[in-house]
């Protein structure tokens, strides 16, 4: 474990926005983070793989990197397997662990980028799944009180995009490790969007998890960039959530616009749609532009700035509210 000073952050953020942190750290073991805790507890970022995240200015504190590795099965019953991984163990390594060992419920969530520490606190979900879905437990430090705290799926309040690592206790933990809870029978999700229209191109006749996870990153794939070619942190934005009464109004107007049933009286409507329709898909100045592909995706062509992502966003808001009344919540953490 080496403490630097004044590195770039360029190379640990999908963003690639070139920015520094005053103080940096990795660490890949629970004695070594508690050590680096001790030079402060207030100037403090948890970084993972850095793809949610927009540095906006230069970061004055410790940035520290979640390096804990580890995945074991442990414990199993009639239904599930239980299995533990540590919070810095990638992501889609952990799909295709549990995929390979027949690990069933995880694999719609294929291709995520990040770590596995960060994947409940905006409970990531694609594909009709979510992290919820297949949570059963985690374990996180809490930095003031230097304490480990067990958290169930109750305890972590999972929403669309959220949980009280998000709300209430943000910027409070240091997430160690995530207990997933995995199928041994089969329940294949594959209703969602365009899964079983790639299964059909694909040729495959036997579902398996396998499958769906080859199907959804070919969808992934067609649609969504890869950072390493053009640096972005995925969906800017939350899909909003509208009552059905302010849908249907909507509907009249736009009736192309698609909504799906959230709760009994609300609607979920596509950002990207609105955001298309609002004429910023594909567009571009300078080193900052809304992805050809995803409107929902903003990207860094080069040299963009925090700022100028940020002031891009701005602008697809005021005009998304201006067309249709709907204010856009960004997903991505703003630093
Ligand atoms: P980071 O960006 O490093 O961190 C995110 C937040 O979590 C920060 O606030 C950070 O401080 C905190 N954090 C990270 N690790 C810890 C920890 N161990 N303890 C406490 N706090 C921590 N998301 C989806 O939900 N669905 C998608 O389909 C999806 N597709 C994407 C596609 C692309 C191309 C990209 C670039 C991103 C996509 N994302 C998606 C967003 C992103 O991959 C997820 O949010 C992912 O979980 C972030 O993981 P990370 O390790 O990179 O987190
Ligand atoms: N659409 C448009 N224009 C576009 C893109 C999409 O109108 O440019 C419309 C189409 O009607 C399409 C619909 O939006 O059918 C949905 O598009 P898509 O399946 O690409 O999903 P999304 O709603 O845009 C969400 C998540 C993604 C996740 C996908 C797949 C959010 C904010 N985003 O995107 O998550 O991968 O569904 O489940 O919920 C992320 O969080 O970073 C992320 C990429």
């Amino acid at each position: 474990m080496q403490l630097q000073e004044n590195i770039s952050l360029k190379p640990y953020h999908t963003f690639n926005t070139q920015v520094t942190a005053k103080l940096f750290a990795a660490f890949s073991s629970f004695e070594q983070m508690q050590e680096l805790l001790e030079y402060t507890t207030n100037s403090l970022l948890i970084l993972g793989g850095g793809s949610n995240i927009l540095f906006t200015k230069n970061f004055d504190g410790l940035v520290v990197k979640n390096e804990l590795k580890g995945i074991e099965l442990v414990k199993e019953d009639d239904e599930f397997y239980y299995v533990k991984a540590a919070a810095g163990e990638v992501w889609h390594q952990l799909v295709l662990y549990c995929i390979n060992n027949h690990y069933q419920g995880i694999e719609n969530l294929s291709l995520i980028p990040g770590c596995v520490g960060a994947s409940p606190i905006q409970n990531i979900g694609a594909y009709g799944v979510e992290v919820k879905d297949i949570f059963y437990a985690l374990e996180a430090y809490h930095i003031k009180e230097k304490k480990i705290v067990q958290f169930s799926l109750a305890d972590c309040a999972f929403g669309y995009r959220e949980s009280v690592f998000k709300g209430k206790y943000k910027n409070q933990f240091v997430i160690l490790n995530v207990t997933f809870r995995l199928n041994k029978k089969p329940t294949y999700h594959i209703s969602y969007g365009a899964i079983e229209a790639a299964l059909q191109k694909m040729k495959i006749t036997t579902l398996s998890a396998k499958a769906i996870s080859d199907a959804v990153i070919q969808i992934r794939s067609s649609k969504l960039p890869n950072p390493a070619e053009l640096p972005n942190a995925g969906s800017f934005f939350k899909n909003p959530i509208i009552s059905s009464v302010q849908f249907e109004e909507l509907k009249k107007v736009h009736p192309t616009l698609n909504g799906y049933n959230e709760h009994n009286q609300s609607k979920k409507i596509s950002a990207a749609w609105l955001i298309e329709q609002s004429g910023w898909k594909g567009y571009r100045k300078n080193d900052v532009g809304c992805h050809s592909k995803q409107a929902l995706v903003l990207i860094n062509y080069g040299n963009a700035t925090g700022k100028e992502i940020v002031d891009l966003s701005k602008a697809i808001i005021t005009d998304v509210q201006n067309k249709f009344g709907i204010t856009l919540q960004r997903e991505v953490n703003i630093i």
